[in-house]
């Protein structure tokens, strides 16, 4: 039987998650994974819910013109379902979550995964809120609900910075995680150190979609930390609070400064650290000019790096895009396969 899914927004993401589906339908039947949009809800462009499905292809074409009122009538379809009704009512087996991120309360999006937790629907999500800032008690409710929390997309996208340590570094005490995990400013520094302005790269970033609605989140060092946050908890298994991150972000960098690391064989990086020392857990976000000579330092444009430093393997290094329609897509997606797989 498809596993039916109902999506919270339908945006970048979620967009990128339904153009997936479309175009590997039979792919993904091949791999037993057969699944079914029935509902779709979002802020600005209306909701759908139809229990038997909705046509991908149809709703594509009426998000880009923004707005699901162009989703052609059918009979059984509903419209103007709020969230909360959707994730309550609907017959949705898993709701993926991509509304917006907010870093602050993690709201509404918290309360989605409760009702959904509740209402014994699995989520999946790329929302940095809910995770860096509910996990425990999230991943608690998921479990005694007998429901999953797959949470692959929040960060790094689809480049599998949890699952890998999860599942195939398992057995390694991870020690230590370090890496770039904002897109959006390795982007800016790779194009200061090219000649443009901090203002003009920023602004480069936000058409290319890498930046959260609110930019400062990137450039002030805080989404790095909420993905810092989600690797202590998820990774290491200690409960770190995004006030215990201590941040500093990009802004404050000058072409001067990124001249002078060049001269000096360095390149600047917004690092992102968690640290286990005896009983203490370090965590920082914050500027760092490597020399050139640190893998990290080579790693350009909007790519994010992570490497984990295990004691039997050694250090493991993993570069890949952190952002994207499609990168986050996949992360949903793989989140999906592993559900239907039955493994983490
Ligand atoms: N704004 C984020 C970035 C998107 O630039 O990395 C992914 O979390």
């Amino acid at each position: 039987m498809a596993h039916k899914l109902a999506m919270i927004g339908f945006g970048t993401v979620g967009q990128g998650l339904a153009q997936i589906l479309l175009d590997k339908k039979e792919g993904l039947r091949n791999l037993g994974v057969e699944t079914q949009l029935v509902a779709v809800s979002t802020l600005s462009k209306g909701s759908l819910y139809h229990p038997e499905g909705l046509d991908l292809a149809e709703l594509l074409a009426a998000a880009k013109t923004g707005s699901l009122a162009h989703y052609p009538n059918t009979p059984g379809l509903q419209r103007g379902w709020d969230n909360l009704k959707i994730i309550h009512q609907s017959n949705a087996d898993t709701v993926v979550e991509v509304s917006y991120t907010n870093l602050t309360t993690g709201q509404p999006a918290i309360d989605y995964c409760r009702a959904a937790f509740e209402s014994g629907k699995n989520i999946v999500t790329a929302n940095k809120g809910p995770v860096a800032l509910a996990y425990h008690e999230l991943a608690a409710l998921a479990q005694a609900k007998g429901v999953r929390f797959g949470i692959e997309g929040t960060v790094m996208s689809g480049t599998p910075a949890l699952r890998l340590p999860l599942v195939t570094l398992a057995g390694n005490d991870i020690r230590e995680v370090r890496g770039i995990f904002n897109g959006t400013t390795n982007f800016i520094l790779t194009k200061m150190e090219e000649g443009l302005s901090y203002t003009a790269a920023l602004k480069q970033a936000q058409e290319l979609g890498y930046a959260e609605a609110d930019p400062t989140a990137d450039v002030e060092g805080h989404d790095a930390a909420g993905k810092v946050v989600i690797l202590a908890n998820v990774v290491m298994n200690v409960s770190l609070a995004q006030s215990e991150v201590s941040c500093r972000g990009i802004s404050q960098l000058t072409g001067a400064d990124i001249q002078q690391a060049q001269a000096e064989g360095k390149r600047w990086k917004l690092i992102g650290r968690v640290k286990k020392e005896g009983a203490q857990v370090i965590a920082s976000v914050q500027p760092e000019a490597l020399p050139l000579s640190d893998p990290l330092a080579n790693v350009m444009g909007a790519t994010n790096a992570i490497t984990y430093e295990c004691d039997l393997s050694g250090p493991i290094t993993l570069v890949g895009a952190g952002a994207g329609s499609a990168q986050t897509g996949f992360a949903l997606l793989i989140d999906l396969i592993n559900i239907a797989r039955k493994n983490l």
